[in-house]
């Protein structure tokens, strides 16, 4: 399975979304990583058929995405950035209900409904009601109604908005566990939720794809860039200022900080050992 982003854009009245995105993905799992604004979820709603393009194609083996109709969305799973839920279902009406929208077959559409409440972790709460639910059940319950149809395309919009640690360790295992014969698209602006599971990070900047690899081949954009150093206390407000800081604790008239800086940043400054997250700072602190 090959899906090719082609010169994609998205341009509303006076902003631009999305510009000239261009990428071929097969079956793995894929970080869509940006800042806030970055263009992530006009991105995705348009590789889902949601949106249409100013510019440009999504393809799936070859064949415009557009024209595929009912065909590519028996393919397509997706969980919105914003999702509604219905608070007055009960998790299993939720599935079996979406199940049916989907036009699943209403007996195996049961089978999953069950399956899948076990896999999100919600098996002991198939019967109470959304309403009852935290932030992160809510989110959980919305990757399952995105399984529903075993899909062979998985796009999860900020699926681990919400989900405290426990959670999110547990999403990722879920999502690392899944079969290979997928493409999986999951955007973030959280390192860590992608960091050891994507096969490839496409790093989002105004609209465009800025980097693009494996977690340990971007890390290397900034080796030889981190540091770390103790600045006195009374120089750090000027210090701070002009340097992209990815760590600082403060000490005795001292803070030892960790920087990302092309140069030396301090005297006695050393390197040490870049992280994706020393590379997110990098490619954003412009914007923080
Ligand atoms: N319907 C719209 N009309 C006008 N501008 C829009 C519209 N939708 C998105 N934008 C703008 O396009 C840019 C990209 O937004 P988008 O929601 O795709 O970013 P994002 O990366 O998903 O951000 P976030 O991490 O906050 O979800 C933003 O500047 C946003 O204000
Ligand atoms: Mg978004």
């Amino acid at each position: 399975m090959k899906l090719e982003l082609e010169r994609l854009s998205k341009h509303f009245k006076n902003k631009i979304a999305v510009e000239e995105v261009n990428t071929v993905l097969t079956e793995g799992i894929y970080g869509f990583l940006g800042a806030n604004g970055a263009g992530k979820t006009t991105l995705i709603q348009m590789i889902c058929g949601i949106i249409t393009p100013t510019a440009g194609e999504v393809k799936l083996d070859g064949k415009n995405t557009a024209g595929m109709g009912e065909d590519y969305r028996d393919l397509l799973g997706y969980l919105p950035q914003e999702f509604g839920y219905t608070p007055g279902f009960t998790a299993k009406d939720f599935l079996l209900y979406i199940a049916s929208i989907k036009g699943l077959e209403p007996k195996f559409a049961k089978r999953r409904t069950k399956e899948l409440l076990q896999l999100v972790n919600l098996g002991d709460e198939a019967d109470a009601k959304i309403r009852t639910f935290s932030g992160g059940m809510k989110r959980r319950l919305g990757i399952a109604q995105a399984l529903l149809n075993d899909p062979k395309l998985l796009i999860l919009d900020e699926p681990t908005a919400g989900l405290d640690p426990k959670e999110r360790v547990y999403f990722r295992n879920l999502i690392s566990g899944m079969s290979r014969d997928k493409i999986i698209i999951i955007s973030t602006h959280i390192v860590s939720d992608i960091e050891y599971i994507s096969d490839r990070i496409l790093v989002m900047k105004k609209g465009r794809f800025i980097l693009d690899g494996p977690a340990e081949e971007l890390v290397r954009e900034v080796d030889g860039m981190v540091w770390e150093c103790r600045v006195p206390q009374k120089e750090w407000p000027g210090f701070e200022q002009e340097r992209c800081i990815a760590n600082a604790h403060n000490r005795e008239h001292m803070v030892e900080a960790r920087v990302v800086s092309p140069k030396r940043p301090y005297e006695g400054a050393e390197t040490v050992e870049p992280t994706l997250e020393d590379l997110y700072l990098e490619c954003f602190w412009d914007e923080l």
